[in-house]
């Protein structure tokens, strides 16, 4: 089957009408792909069914496509000349490829120095005003909210609910895929959007009777940026994963609802169990998927550790989003690998490794 993007697959559940200009780059569908290796490679049996739903797979490379796609159309249908966000880097990449498929304006304010190069790529080859702020994405964010209020620009953050009923579609995928909802979703948390959206996602369609398992949603802050489990807003959050690197996530009290009405948790991984994990979906699964993704994984590992996922006779299902792709940052992945050996242009060099290699 064709697939034309999440507002028509979805329309009946979005704030759209055959009025709306539909601004798509054919986002969504992405694969829900069973990880039987990583599963093995954390040590659980078979009744863990783990799943990675790969959201680096959307145009852009990440899961802001989803959101992106409605926000910008509605933008369009409100006759918007011009979007604006502040971002860690993906938010920007979708804005901006977004606004270029529409031909309006985008302008993006990112913190200097802590975007990966992918992702700063995008929102210029897009052809974005791209802003760097010296200050950090909540710097970025409080001044958006302000220009915004003042100019004819439309706030493309996932304050703008258009953003969060986007993104819920990713519940719509896994619940289609799997049959119902799974009984865990693990993913990281940065401006706390996405997981908002997802709990958004999986209550309407249990309202509708679409799902009737409500999974426990379990979220994932950097130890250094993690502002929801300590209770108070971060001045200067600190983390690799430079996607989740926010000290004031703007839907931070949606996503202690989101935590409460499922009964799961949100909670922190460090640097170190971020960068484990991100090297062992990308060994085990042939998965790359970016630092701050990999938080969902590392959340996972720290949970099976603690013993405290409920085991069941029957199979447990459980669903990591994994929310950008790896290639967005390159360098991350470069530092954290062992460097290729050079060697001379001759059979026996080669040879030489490949006895101590197989
Ligand atoms: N994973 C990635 C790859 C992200 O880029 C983000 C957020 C998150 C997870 C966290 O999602 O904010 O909804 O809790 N990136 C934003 C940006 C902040 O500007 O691209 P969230």
């Amino acid at each position: 089957m064709e697939h034309v993007g999440i507002i028509e697959r979805y329309r009946q559940f979005l704030p759209v009408t055959e009025k709306t200009p539909v601004v798509t780059l054919r986002e969504g569908n992405t694969p829900l792909l069973p990880a039987k290796n990583l599963a093995k490679a954390l040590g659980v049996d078979s009744s863990y069914e783990i799943y990675l739903k790969c959201e680096g797979l959307n145009p852009t490379g990440s899961f802001k496509d989803r959101g992106m796609t409605v926000a910008v159309s509605k933008a369009v249908e409100e006759k918007s000349k011009a979007i604006m966000c502040a971002s860690t880097g993906n938010t920007s990449a979708s804005a901006a490829a977004y606004a270029a498929q529409a031909g309006i304006q985008c302008i993006v304010l990112i913190p200097e120095g802590n975007i990966a190069l992918g992702k700063l790529s995008q929102a210029l080859m897009h052809g974005a005003k791209v802003i760097a702020v010296e200050g950090n994405f909540d710097d970025a964010l409080t001044l958006v909210k302000e220009a915004t209020t003042r100019h004819p620009i439309t706030l493309v953050n996932s304050i703008n609910p258009y953003r969060i009923e986007g993104q819920k579609t990713g519940a719509f995928e896994i619940a289609d895929e799997l049959g119902d909802a799974p009984d865990f979703q693990f993913m990281p948390v940065g401006n706390a959007g996405n997981i908002s959206a997802y709990w958004k996602g999986y209550k309407e369609y249990n309202d509708r009777g679409l799902c009737i398992n409500l999974p426990k949603m379990m979220g994932f802050q950097a130890e250094g940026a993690s502002p929801i489990v300590k209770g108070k807003p971060i001045k200067n959050p600190e983390t690799i994963a430079t996607a989740i690197r926010i000290g004031n996530p703007a839907s931070w009290k949606s996503a202690e609802k989101a935590r409460d009405e499922s009964a799961g948790v949100i909670d922190s991984v460090t640097d170190q169990e971020i960068l484990e994990a991100y090297k062992m979906v990308a060994k085990t699964e042939g998965v790359f998927c970016e630092p701050a993704s990999a938080a969902s994984i590392a959340g996972l590992k720290k949970y099976i550790v603690k013993g405290t996922l409920e085991k069941r006779v029957i199979k447990l299902r459980i669903v990591c989003i994994l929310t950008g792709h790896g290639l967005k940052d390159p360098e991350r992945a470069i530092q954290t690998i062992e460097k290729p050996e050079t060697i001379q242009p001759t059979l026996p060099a080669l040879e030489k490794i490949l006895s101590s290699t197989i």
